[in-house]
């Protein structure tokens, strides 16, 4: 295994009612807090009320930044910081989901910089202080609540870019598995399709590490074995638990340490939520199964047949390549399955911009088993129509 370093500081208050925990946590970080959310779920759900109280019970001002969208835009993040600046602003407070989080993030480092936010996105040293930033966490997807990328997209340009620097890793996340309840069936099965493509990317790499790959299999099986439950069973508090704990974990950068981790399908499916603004969890479980196929090779099998030996249970058939294939095909039905669409033409895209999408997915992507190149991700592309 290779060194490293590993720090995670970001607190975690996981159950139910630990909201109550922002009261002792807010006033760590100054007065004024600016409330980032995005289209009103948070008001229908009693989060909203929740939050106004216990602030207000802890003496911290509350400002707002309604409206984030689903994929972030750098135009809402720009909102944010004219507020932080304007107010005086000590802290943000974000409550939903990835977009709601990352936005805030940008917001946070945006506060501290003096030009342009879109700048911290295309280069991440600049960001130089933050913010601080505590999480109540809406949806289990995109582990934002513990990690340190922000993913913003740019309507201008067209471009969905994901910044990283310690600086945007939350303070502290509020992880209450009972506000997932209210979650809709499209947005968990995205959700958990997101998680699992979190464990996967880390998961095939050409020096597997042994106790990381136990651990993503760990949560791939926590993903499997709770997705359709909680689609039967949406209030079912257990099963929303161990898929809130298991986001988390999918991209705390546990599963990265010590071994060479180059994701592949995460830059390749930014490009469709940049154009066709895609549901990010949707757009992965389309294309990865095809990822897979293109780079299923006398290199890459042995973890293709151990995902479908652990994972999806399939009988070693002694050809290692069928085996990896019945393996893909289990993954592709279980995303069917949540109710996921599996064909890009399904979602009105078409042929018309994979070649400029191609090209800037092959600029940001190295490929963990080898260099993906533009028209191998035209392929992928194609392959998914
Ligand atoms: O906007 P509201 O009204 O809150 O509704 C949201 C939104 O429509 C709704 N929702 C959230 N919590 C809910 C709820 N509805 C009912 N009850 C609740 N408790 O869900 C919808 C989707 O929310 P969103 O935040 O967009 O979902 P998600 O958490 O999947 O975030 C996706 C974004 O995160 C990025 C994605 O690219 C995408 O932009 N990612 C961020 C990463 C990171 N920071 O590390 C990594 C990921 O790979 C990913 O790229
Ligand atoms: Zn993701």
């Amino acid at each position: 295994m290779e060194n490293f370093i590993y720090h995670v500081p970001t607190k975690i208050y996981f159950g139910k009612g630990q909201i109550a925990s922002l009261k002792e946590e807010l006033p760590r970080y100054g007065k004024k807090a600016l409330l980032v959310y995005g289209g009103g779920s948070i008001k229908r759900n009693g989060i909203y009320d929740a939050i106004r109280r216990l602030s207000e019970e802890a003496g911290i001002e509350l400002l707002e930044l309604p409206g984030v969208e689903a994929n972030p835009r750098i135009t809402t993040v720009y909102r944010g910081v004219e507020l932080c600046r304007r107010e005086g602003i000590d802290m943000v407070l974000p409550a939903g989901g990835g977009s709601v989080i990352d936005c805030a993030k940008l917001v946070a480092a945006g506060a501290c910089y003096e030009g342009d936010a879109w700048e911290l996105v295309k280069h991440p040293g600049l960001i130089e202080k933050a913010l601080p930033v505590i999480c109540v966490l809406t949806v289990a997807a995109t582990g934002s609540e513990m990690d340190h990328i922000a993913v913003i997209s740019n309507d201008e340009t067209q471009e969905k870019i994901g910044t990283r620097n310690p600086l945007l890793r939350p303070k502290a996340s509020i992880l209450d598995p009972s506000y997932t309840f209210s979650v809709s069936p499209y947005q968990t099965a995205a959700g958990v399709a997101d998680i699992m493509s979190h464990a996967m990317e880390s998961y095939f790499s050409r020096e597997p590490a042994d106790l990381q790959n136990y651990f993503a299999e760990a949560i791939l099986r926590v993903c499997v074995e709770n997705g359709k439950r909680l689609l039967d069973e949406p209030d079912n508090y257990e099963a929303r638990a161990n898929v809130m704990w298991a986001a988390s974990w999918a991209i705390n950068d546990t599963l990265k340490m010590g071994h060479m981790v180059q994701w592949s399908v995460h830059p390749i499916e930014h490009q469709l939520s940049a154009v066709y603004d895609v549901t990010h969890g949707e757009g992965l479980a389309i294309l990865t199964p095809h990822w897979m196929r293109r780079v299923l090779d006398e290199e890459s099998v042995g973890q293709f047949e151990e995902l479908a030996v652990h994972i999806w249970k399939v009988k070693p058939s002694g050809d290692r390549f069928r085996t990896a294939q019945e393996g893909i095909a289990c993954l592709e039905r279980f995303f069917e399955g949540l109710g996921l669409k599996s064909r890009l033409s399904q979602l009105g895209i078409d042929e018309s911009h994979f070649e400029e999408m191609a090209a800037k997915a092959a600029a940001q992507v190295k490929g963990a088993y080898r260099e993906l190149t533009k028209e191998d991700i035209i392929q992928i592309y194609r392959d998914s129509l």
